[in-house]
């Protein structure tokens, strides 16, 4: 694979940082540069030198797409949007990795596989899914679930290393069940699929390990930052929502079946592992 003929979208986030680094020749656009809700801006882009389309864009807001403006974007972004990349990926022949959700179901199943029906809560989640379908709509595509991504961005372990620094002993939901998904665990699985090529369709990819709790994962986080003097406790989504207005609905159980992904090759680490080596990074980094 001609690492300049991958074209990453949505650069700027998370994971399209970490597309950036694993693919350092290929064509980055942001935001601000490829909009992709705007059809006659992907009409006319040149697609000669592409061949991979990696749509790492997305509106992730997920409380967000509960309210009136909200609920328009997030359509545009994760439904509308991906349609338009799924029509030009078959109008020049490309191969589109599209990045979605636990979101796209209820969370009552324990271990989701790639065939579940799709059953999403919320807004975010119903545009995912219609992204979905999209994305599946081209011949050549790779649509990839994955959960709780973390990286180089604003996200929950980032948020609970900040609430230590000021010795907080948060309340934290133990109703929510799932894996913490390190974006480098994205980016190598894609490297995976376009290397060997597998049959088109969904995959999930996630991190592996034990599922656990967002007040047990608290918890580790909290070990591994030395600071097991700061106290988790557990509550309910329902409580800890309680008071907040525009809350998307979550799903209760994210847990991935892993089994398709990890068939192609893919080498899933387990979420601790993971979470202690961005600890460790992240400490580094606060000395500098
Ligand atoms: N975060 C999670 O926990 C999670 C879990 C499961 C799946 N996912 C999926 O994983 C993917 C990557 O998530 P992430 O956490 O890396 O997201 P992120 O950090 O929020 O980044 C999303 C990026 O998309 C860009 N973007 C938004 N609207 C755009 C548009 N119309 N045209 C072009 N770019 C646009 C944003 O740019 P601006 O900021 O400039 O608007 C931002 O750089 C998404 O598909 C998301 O739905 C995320």
């Amino acid at each position: 694979m001609d690492e300049s003929h991958i074209l990453i979208i949505g650069a700027n986030g998370q994971l399209g940082k970490a597309l950036q680094t694993k693919y350092p020749r290929a064509i980055i656009t942001d935001h601000s540069e490829l909009d992709i809700t705007d059809w006659k801006t992907i009409e006319s882009y040149d697609w000669s030198k592409v061949d991979v389309i990696l749509n790492a864009a997305a509106f992730t807001n997920v409380d967000g797409a509960e309210t009136t403006e909200g609920r328009v974007a997030a359509w545009k972004t994760n439904g509308v949007a991906v349609g338009h990349l799924s029509k030009v990926a078959t109008l020049h022949d490309l191969t589109l990795v599209h990045i979605s959700s636990d979101y796209v179901f209820d969370g009552t199943q324990d271990n989701h596989s790639e065939d579940e029906e799709l059953s999403p809560l919320g807004v975010y989640g119903q545009t995912k899914a219609a992204g979905d379908i999209a994305a599946s709509i081209t011949a050549k595509h790779y649509i990839l679930r994955s959960t709780w991504i973390i990286g180089e961005g604003a996200n929950f372990v980032r948020t609970m290393i900040g609430l230590a620094a000021r010795d907080i002993s948060p309340k934290v939901v133990n109703d929510q069940v799932g894996r913490l998904t390190f974006t480098d665990t994205i980016v190598e699985t894609i490297s995976v699929l376009l290397e060997k090529q597998p049959a088109f369709g969904v995959y999930n990819v996630t991190n592996d390990g034990e599922p656990a709790s967002w007040a047990d994962i608290t918890r580790t986080i909290f070990k591994e930052l030395g600071r097991s003097d700061l106290s988790v406790t557990d509550t309910t989504t329902e409580e800890y929502f309680a008071s907040k207005p525009h809350v998307a609905p979550r799903p209760k159980q994210s847990s991935m079946n892993l089994e398709k992904i990890k068939a192609v090759g893919a080498v899933l680490r387990d979420w601790r592992d993971d979470l202690h080596a961005y600890i460790e990074a992240e400490k580094a980094q606060a000395k500098e």
